[in-house]
């Protein structure tokens, strides 16, 4: 399949530029800044992109990519960072502007023939740094300027060399996807092959020819990732799969049963049900040291997994539900051969085992992962479910466990997720549940006086849950929940709204 690969210089938006050109449907990779010339040879990308950086291309030790990149023959095009890279490269210079323009920047379009085709006379674009091109490379020629820079866009049409001052991957840069699928498609030459279909049928494909014979054992939680796993390597290998969820007895209320109805009436996959509640409650009886709860829970998880895999086996493989931000965050720093991440639930399973280990998603962005799910029909329902931290109610009942208190926790939120489905919201939210603790209030029930528990309602906001901030919701909807809570739920006598970002408070209490 046609590719273009992305060199990160450390932007913050180098996987933008990636799902950006992706959405033009063209496959694209993201690798290290210094990865070797050859490497990227083996790959045969059709055009490479350098990605934008903290760094002045003037400073000592400043990121350089491999040389012999600008004589392959392939199109580069360099954004911010990267387009001094190749300005540097070629012989001009970049000087720091007198009037430096961080933002919006209105972009005159001087030539619209290859990269900004389609684009008109002008667009808003997006600047964040203050640096320009003074003295213009061999060979390049000013495509684009803006009030501050005479030269925010250059290119080198022989060789096909391209710079930008600005950011085409953000979404305040007017119609930046067209500009990338201009670089990537009618420059480069690459075709527009990839979409989501297409991606089931080859790595359908892939998996039947990697497992041959052998027996794939996958762990589900019911979640987005490890559902679409099992869904693509049923579809793969039927019954060569085997699906193992296991209830450690912390989810959502009715979970288990939930998932069970999925996998075998609505995917008709197979799916061996493990019910550890009594184990996993067992051991963390008396433990409230949210680490030690998590690290419980890790090793029962692979106990329980050790003894399906004795019973049910042999397996040869185990299924991951990894995605390519993972690959990406353990590659980059470790060089272009990518480390895996371990699953958090699944990483203590002992080496005897022999697994090898199979991760049909670790290409896909999670939004693609939602439209694989949609096209194996896994339900909307599913689709657009807040994400269930793996310990589950462990770290949302704070202290010990008690089955009163997991209770409590496990109703609340029940209500707490339902009546933000009723007024529109549950959608619009991260994550949305009810926490309990030891604290306790006193309330009257009738006309009796009750010790019960305060319990926590927690709506965050948030894209990628590493900053996240509480959600404003009306007055009268926080009465309503906190109504039904302390109406509906035994035990319960106070409901507190939790109002703390992140940071310096986390989405889960602990
Ligand atoms: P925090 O609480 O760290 O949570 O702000 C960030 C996101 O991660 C989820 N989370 C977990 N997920 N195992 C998981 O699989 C865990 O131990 C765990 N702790 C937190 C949390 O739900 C939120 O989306």
């Amino acid at each position: 399949m046609d590719k273009i690969v992305v060199l990160d210089f450390g932007s913050q938006y180098s996987h933008l530029i990636c799902r950006r050109i992706r959405e033009a449907n063209v496959y694209c990779e993201l690798l290290p800044y210094d990865t070797p010339a050859k490497v990227i040879r083996e790959m045969n990308p059709k055009g490479i992109i350098f990605s934008g950086g903290p760094a002045s291309v003037y400073a000592k030790g400043a990121p350089k990519p491999d040389k012999k990149l600008f004589e392959m023959g392939k199109p580069i095009l360099g954004i911010c960072y990267g387009h001094q890279v190749l300005v540097n490269n070629f012989g001009g210079s970049v000087r720091r502007q007198a009037s430096r323009e961080y933002g919006r920047a209105g972009l005159k379009i001087d030539d619209n023939s290859d990269l900004f085709k389609d684009l008109g006379t002008g667009i808003n674009c997006w600047m964040s740094h203050g640096d320009a091109a003074e003295k213009l490379p061999e060979g390049f020629q000013v495509l684009a300027h803006t009030d501050n820079s005479s030269s925010a866009a250059i290119g080198n049409r022989e060789k096909k060399f391209y710079g930008i001052q600005f950011h085409p991957e953000v979404v305040h840069t007017e119609r930046g996807v067209q500009l990338l699928k201009n670089f990537a498609q009618e420059i480069s030459g690459a075709k527009p092959e990839w979409d989501m279909q297409s991606f089931i049928e080859t790595t359908v494909k892939e998996v039947r020819e990697k497992v041959g014979k052998d027996h794939v054992l996958a762990a589900v939680s019911g979640g987005i990732d490890s559902t679409t796993v099992a869904a693509l390597l049923n579809k793969a290998i039927g019954k060569q799969l085997s699906c193992v969820f296991i209830n450690h007895g912390l989810l959502r209320q009715d979970e288990e049963k939930e998932v069970v109805k999925l996998f075998k009436d609505h995917l008709g996959i197979n799916l061996i049900y493990v019910d550890a509640e009594k184990r996993f409650l067992a051991r963390l009886k008396g433990v409230s040291d949210p680490e030690k709860k998590r690290k419980i829970i890790g090793d029962q998880f692979a106990k329980e997994f050790v003894t399906v895999a004795k019973k049910h086996g042999p397996f040869q493989w185990l299924a991951q539900g990894t995605l390519y931000p993972d690959v990406i965050e353990s590659g980059v720093s470790k060089g272009p051969a990518a480390v895996i991440k371990t699953h958090h639930n699944v990483g203590g399973l002992p080496k005897w085992l022999k697994l090898k280990i199979i991760e049909p998603l670790r290409y896909l962005y999670k939004d693609e992962v939602r439209k694989v799910a949609g096209l194996l029909g896994v339900p909307d329902e599913l689709l657009k479910r807040h994400p269930f931290p793996g310990p589950g109610l462990a770290v949302r009942v704070i202290g010990v466990l008690t089955p009163d208190k997991i209770r409590i926790a496990k109703q609340a939120s029940k209500i707490v997720e339902d009546e933000l489905k009723a007024a529109g919201f549950y959608d619009k939210v991260w994550q949305a549940y009810a926490a309990v603790g030891d604290d306790r209030a006193v309330g009257v029930l009738g006309d009796e006086r009750v010790y019960g528990h305060v319990v926590m309602v927690r709506v965050v906001e948030s894209i990628d849950a590493m900053t996240a901030d509480w959600t404003r919701l009306p007055y009268d909807l926080l009465e309503k929940i906190s109504n039904r809570i302390t109406n509906e739920v035994d035990g319960a006598t106070w409901v507190t709204y939790a109002v703390s970002s992140k940071p310096p408070a986390t989405i889960e209490p602990q």
